[in-house]
């Protein structure tokens, strides 16, 4: 079965709020809204579905939905990171949209960076930062996007760490692990599940509020 049986373990559904200390996870589908608690994040990094191909995929996955055109999955996203404000902002993107994503990111944040890094250890794609400030800190050029979201963490020294699409959790992982409070959505709840479970593995418990 697809993901597993960690939902059986862990039945997370959509309008609940699962949280861990000061963590909170919910079901999400960002392009319908955003749970309050992601308004305190100060850092996000996020790997969204890059095309409208990918948009469709997981919403098919999710049983929501076909979109018509990336702009309907895009502008809400934008739309987050502009109302939720953070000093600094990294979202992974393929090579089809990567000018979009950095016209999109000159609007709401002064200085913009890119880096070229991989996926599956072998693919291109592209990490863009979006910062208050300029970038200062260690060069995220050809890095794995499993090891990407520590380093950016580690340089920015965050309060407060939000994924808008967390997928199985590598940002939330590695949020973790270097001890910064996490926040995050996920559309598939299924996959929020494969977190939660691999989460409560390593003792962090993650609970219905
Ligand atoms: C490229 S994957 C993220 C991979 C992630 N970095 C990880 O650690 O697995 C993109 C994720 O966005 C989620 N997603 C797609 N559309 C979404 C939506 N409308 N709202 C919230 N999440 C969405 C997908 O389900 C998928 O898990």
């Amino acid at each position: 079965m697809m993901y597993g049986n960690s939902w059986e373990k862990y039945p997370i559904e959509e309008n609940e709020i699962w949280s861990y200390k000061e963590n909170f996870i919910s079901v999400q589908d960002i392009t319908k809204g955003l749970p309050d608690y992601m308004y305190k994040a100060d850092m996000i990094y996020t790997d969204a579905p890059w095309t409208l191909g990918n948009v469709n995929m997981f919403n098919k996955k999710a049983g929501r939905q076909k979109m018509n055109d990336y702009k309907e999955f895009y502008s809400h996203l934008f739309l987050h990171i502009k109302n939720v404000s953070p000093k600094v902002c990294y979202l992974e993107i393929g090579k089809e949209n990567i000018n979009l994503f950095i016209t999109k990111m000159s609007k709401i944040f002064s200085y913009i960076e890119q880096w070229e890094i991989k996926y599956y250890n072998k693919f291109i794609c592209y990490l863009i930062r979006g910062g208050n400030k300029p970038f200062t800190g260690k060069d995220l050029n050809n890095y794995d996007d499993t090891l990407t979201p520590e380093i950016a963490i580690l340089n920015e020294n965050p309060k407060k760490v939000a994924d808008l699409c967390m997928g199985r959790g590598l940002t939330a992982i590695a949020s973790h692990k270097l001890n910064i409070e996490f926040v995050g959505t996920e559309l598939i709840k299924r996959k929020l599940a494969v977190f939660i479970d691999k989460m409560a593995k390593n003792n962090i418990l993650y609970q219905k509020q």
